[in-house]
């Protein structure tokens, strides 16, 4: 049976060349990055190689990369290795659970959280964000890339604002990098964390830039590794593989790469708008990553969409995939201002490197007539249609 992937935002395929860089540091090239021997200095080389790659994809200083195990606890060293007891936070409805989440402990620690709305496109204002400033904020911490829509946030002016009222900032790019160009120094940012599996590097590696003078408080105690900011053995294979994807990553994005990807998306979104009434995106007209498109199909249940599409072969998923399996609507979705049933409504589709325009035509084939399916046995839809 032939399937098609289009959850990329979940995680990415590892491309060819990213697995056959880590390959060797599973076989031949052992050592651990800490010995002193010819062994250690290999493996300790390549974890530097890898460094200035990411360094590179993000506008850094190799030193100022932190390895971590993945965007999770890159967003959690920067928010926990910030923050003390009775400090302000400012973060947004929006973000992704290893944001919102690790605010929530914080609260319950002592700290005092503001969580910004966005408008109806999903962006955040800046004025609110100005406006929630207090005189003990220490950190304001607001996504790149949305995970869910896609939209991105004015990451500038919010890295101008930190910067003016002396705060840290810090942004979620998990996913962004690899979308689009990113430059921490354009935009006066002190924290970013990225994630190897959004960008065709393996799950359980990430990295967190940190502006070089930030003092961070570890999370992981043990040995002085990653400049005593990240205590433990370094996952050379993984790390190797994130340096190759930010590599490829920075190519591509110089040479227009994700042209080819936005026209995918973009077939998707006008196709589907056409084939049916009571269907819209979410975000649109918003600044988006090129490879997302949230898209409400009112009248059905998005996990049955979900459910009904992958017994054909095509897999896109409702919302964030660590929400999966849970009935309640997406937080990101309603804080937009979608009412529960839209919002239950909505799927993602989220293209990767290796998805082609002979797929998406494949995808384009089995959506309207599932669609149709579910519809003509959804008794909302029905009810709607009679009183038209
Ligand atoms: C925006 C965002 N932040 C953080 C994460 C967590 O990253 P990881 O899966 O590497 O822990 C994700 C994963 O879905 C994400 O989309």
């Amino acid at each position: 049976m032939r399937r098609v992937y289009f959850d990329n935002n979940a995680s990415t395929p590892v491309l060819p060349e990213i697995f056959e860089a880590m390959r060797p540091y599973f076989g031949e090239r052992y050592g651990n990055a800490s010995s002193i021997h010819h062994h250690g200095q290999e493996t300790r080389a390549a974890v530097e190689r890898a460094r200035e790659s990411v360094a590179a994809l993000v506008g850094s200083l190799p030193s100022e990369i932190v390895f971590t195990g993945g965007g999770t606890e890159s967003d959690n060293l920067a928010l926990f290795g910030i923050t003390r007891t009775g400090d302000h936070i400012i973060t947004s409805t929006i973000e992704h659970h290893a944001v919102l989440n690790a605010c929530n402990h914080l609260e319950s620690s002592g700290c005092e959280v503001t969580y910004v709305p966005v408008d109806g496109r999903g962006q955040v204002d800046p004025d609110d964000v100005r406006r929630a400033l207090r005189p003990n904020t220490r950190l304001i911490t607001i996504m790149m890339a949305n995970n869910e829509t896609g939209v991105l946030q004015p990451v500038e002016e919010l890295g101008m604002i930190a910067a003016t009222a002396d705060v840290h900032f810090h942004s979620d790019a998990v996913q962004a990098a690899g979308k689009v160009a990113i430059d921490v120094k354009r935009f006066a940012c002190d924290l970013l964390s990225i994630s190897g599996h959004k960008m065709h590097a393996p799950q359980g590696v990430g990295a967190l830039y940190v502006r070089k003078g930030t003092i961070l408080q570890p999370m992981l105690y043990g040995g002085s590794h990653e400049r005593s900011r990240r205590a433990g053995t370094e996952n050379v294979p993984g790390i190797v593989a994130l340096g190759k994807a930010a590599q490829l990553a920075r190519k591509g994005l110089q040479h227009g790469e994700m042209a080819s990807i936005s026209a995918m998306r973009d077939r998707i979104e006008q196709t589907i708008l056409s084939a049916g009434e009571a269907i819209g995106v979410n975000g649109a007209g918003a600044p988006r990553v090129p490879n997302t498109t949230n898209i409400y199909f009112d009248y059905i249940e998005g996990e049955a969409l979900v459910i009904a599409l992958d017994l054909k072969g095509l897999a896109v998923s409702t919302g964030a995939a660590c929400s999966s399996g849970t009935v309640e609507p997406s937080h990101v979705l309603t804080a937009m201002g979608l009412c529960p049933d839209r919002a239950r409504a909505s799927l993602r589709f989220s293209l990767g490197k290796q998805n082609t325009p002979d797929e998406v035509e494949f995808a384009l084939g089995l959506i309207p007539s599932t669609l149709a399916r579910l519809r003509d046995l959804s008794p909302v839809y029905n009810r709607a249609a009679i009183s038209s």
